[in-house]
């Protein structure tokens, strides 16, 4: 996709603030330091729109992006982060659970894992509980450029095997430092959003 067009909207600490206009919408969910950020960048050709850190869970709002004035990108704030309160943490599952169950216009989540590593027990949770409120769902397997070629497919096993992947949701391999896998994100949310 050829991207004219990409800006932050908003960032949403309630849902009063979400945006109301009707685009299509797919929310980007994954552990705290997963690559959300750096993905939404890449796949954009966007040096820093979404900030990205070392640190983890920076992102503490949900960040709406709209694209070519079409479809919207929501970062969601990272699972699995120590450094706020258990409250805080609380009111944001709140608040993400809401989004998630009631969102008119989103149209799926891209769920992020780390491709290196077997998928934790939050990512299994997760994608159960996006299965079990029957929201499409694109999982991309991150960093994918530290493992070597020759090990690709067998931690796409993995993956596939520990989340249970079902068939009518794919799992593609992406690097946002060379590029992989960026064709097939594009596919596969392409389908998601205008179909
Ligand atoms: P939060 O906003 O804190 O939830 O994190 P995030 O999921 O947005 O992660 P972010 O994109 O900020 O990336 C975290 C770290 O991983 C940064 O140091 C990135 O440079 C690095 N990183 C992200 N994607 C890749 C990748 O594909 N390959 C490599 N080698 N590093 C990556
Ligand atoms: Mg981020």
């Amino acid at each position: 996709m050829k991207i004219n067009q990409a800006e932050i909207v908003m960032s949403a600490a309630r849902e009063a603030q979400f945006p109301q206009a009707p685009f299509p919408e797919i929310a980007l969910s994954g552990r705290s330091n997963v690559g959300k950020s750096s993905f939404i960048n890449k796949v954009l050709t966007r040096k820093n729109l979404a900030r990205t850190s070392q640190k983890p869970g920076k992102t503490q709002t949900l960040n709406f992006y709209l694209i070519n004035n079409r479809f919207h990108f929501v970062d969601v704030p990272g699972y699995g982060y120590a450094k706020v309160s258990k409250k805080e943490r609380e009111a944001w599952g709140k608040l993400l659970e809401h989004y998630f169950q009631t969102r008119e216009q989103l149209r799926g989540v891209v769920q992020l894992v780390d491709s290196r590593h077997e998928p934790t027990k939050d990512d299994v949770a997760m994608y159960n509980w996006f299965k079990h409120h029957e929201i499409p769902v694109i999982i991309i397997g991150t960093k994918a450029d530290k493992i070597p070629k020759g090990k690709w497919q067998k931690h796409k096993k993995q993956i596939n095997e520990t989340l249970g992947v079902i068939n009518s949701d794919t799992v593609i391999l992406f690097s946002a430092e060379t590029g992989l896998g960026k064709d097939d994100a594009w596919k596969a949310m392409t389908g998601l959003l205008f179909s």
